[in-house]
């Protein structure tokens, strides 16, 4: 099934903002409903999609913006595929919106041709309490055994024999789950191997006219996706680096030896990826991304972007710069005053984006140049949270400007919880990582 519509945006923002304080999420949503306030009737609308239809409906969590569907119903998980058109060997996450659904996940009423039974109480493996207790709801997808009988439609867990669930946050995701009733299958809202969506715009971006709906719930806090965790192997393990890090996890017992059990590039594991989602080509804008180790010489790393700059076989007539936590804007490629005279700041979903010229040789002039180039350039801040909120929006936002390259400023694996789920992103985006 396709759209015969326009995508349609739909703010639920206020609610996503507020959440439910002290209320239940029943209780939060009677009195939206006995308000009728335009932000339920959007609820009830995707809500009513979703049980209803095969379209899938993108929806805000903390993280990313998730491309819902029924997680039950085979034809609506083949929408999700269909949608994104992402590969069908990867499996989804599925996102509840409380421990009861879960529980009815875990123990699937087995209907026999007599009476209705109930296969023994299957529970939550004890080596996740710690984490759920910890991290739930938020941004932490756990590996559990999909039970026999399972109600999870099979191209949710594309064959495997576990499944991937995580409790959101985001207050919107959880009542979206409610209002629905069914546990939502959600991978990142936007076209398989770009970038993951931060806000509506980038959902629309991507999927306008594949899908119906949109709910807009603003920037994501958190910024890349959530931590996938396995503890049914011993030693447990990180099979994506997320809104979580290996510190956080290791401080909670049973996970003080938690392993990294992905690779991009940091480490020489030459194992098929126990995620099936991380041996794909991932977060690709249109434009080269090059990516400096942290601690890169920051005139090194000028002399590397006027190189690409001035050589004509390599044609970049304009580059982005996304600086982290030391490189300084214009990289001392051109004066402060130069730089002054053409500066323009650029409006755009990222806070902190400019354009200036920068001067370069042309080698295919008679007389060698100069030409002048755009240089867009992007600072994320310099803390790890600022950096991982705005990554995904800053390197849309170059493609949106046309550059041709994007020099990225990387930082070190090990400063901070978000900095590994930061760098994996961007090893998987780039076409190098280099140490100059
Ligand atoms: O933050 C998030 O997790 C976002 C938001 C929307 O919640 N969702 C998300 O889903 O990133 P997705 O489908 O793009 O990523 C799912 C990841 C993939 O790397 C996939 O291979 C892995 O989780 N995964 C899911 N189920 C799995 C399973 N049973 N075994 C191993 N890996 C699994
Ligand atoms: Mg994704």
């Amino acid at each position: 099934m396709t759209p015969k519509e326009p995508t349609r945006i739909l703010s639920v923002r206020r609610l996503n903002q507020e959440g439910p304080g002290t209320q239940s999420l029943s209780e939060w949503w009677q009195s939206e409903c006995q308000n009728k306030t335009p932000e339920a009737a959007a609820i009830a609308e995707a809500a009513d999609r979703l049980q209803n239809s095969d379209i899938p409906v993108a929806f805000p969590t903390e993280t990313v913006y998730g491309l819902g569907a029924d997680a039950t119903r085979s034809g609506s998980v083949q929408g999700i595929y269909k949608a994104k058109q992402r590969p069908s060997d990867n499996p989804l996450i599925i996102h509840i919106d409380s421990l009861d659904m879960l529980d009815r996940l875990l123990n699937p009423v087995q209907m026999s041709p007599t009476r209705a039974c109930k296969t023994p109480q299957n529970s939550i493996p004890s080596i996740y309490e710690p984490l759920i207790a910890r991290f739930w709801p938020g941004p932490l997808t756990i590996l559990l055994p999909n039970p026999s009988g399972s109600l999870l439609a099979d191209e949710v867990t594309s064959n495997l024999t576990t499944f991937g669930v995580r409790m959101p946050a985001s207050p919107l995701a959880r009542l979206l789950i409610h209002v629905t009733d069914r546990p939502l299958a959600a991978p990142s809202a936007n076209a398989s191997t770009k970038p993951s969506p931060t806000s509506a715009e980038h959902v629309y971006h991507d999927l306008q006219g594949r899908i119906d709906l949109i709910l807009d719930g603003g920037m994501c806090g958190v910024g890349v996706e959530s931590t996938v965790v396995d503890g049914l192997s011993d030693p447990p393990a990180v099979l994506r680096p997320g809104g979580i890090g290996i510190e956080e996890l290791r401080t909670c017992p049973g996970w003080e030896r938690v392993q990294v059990g992905y690779h991009d590039g940091t480490l020489d594991v030459k194992e098929i990826p126990r995620a099936p989602g991380m041996k794909y080509r991932h977060y690709s804008p249109k434009a080269r991304v090059v990516l400096f180790e942290a601690g890169s010489d920051e005139r090194a790393v000028a002399r590397h972007v006027l190189h690409d700059l001035e050589d004509t076989a390599i044609g970049a007539h304009m580059v982005g710069v996304v600086r982290t936590k030391h490189w300084k804007r214009g990289l001392g490629l051109v004066s402060e005053g130069e730089m002054q005279r053409s500066l323009k700041p650029i409006p755009s979903l990222v806070d902190d984006l400019v354009s200036f010229s920068i001067p370069v040789k042309d080698h295919a002039s008679a007389d060698g140049g100069p030409v002048v180039k755009e240089t867009f350039d992007c600072h994320l801040g310099a803390d790890l949270e600022s950096i991982a909120r705005g990554l995904f929006s800053a390197l849309r936002a170059m493609d949106e400007m046309e550059v041709d390259v994007i020099y990225v400023e990387g930082v070190l694996d090990t400063e901070g919880d978000l900095a590994a789920a930061v760098m994996n992103r961007l090893r998987k985006a780039a076409g190098a990582e280099l140490r100059v």
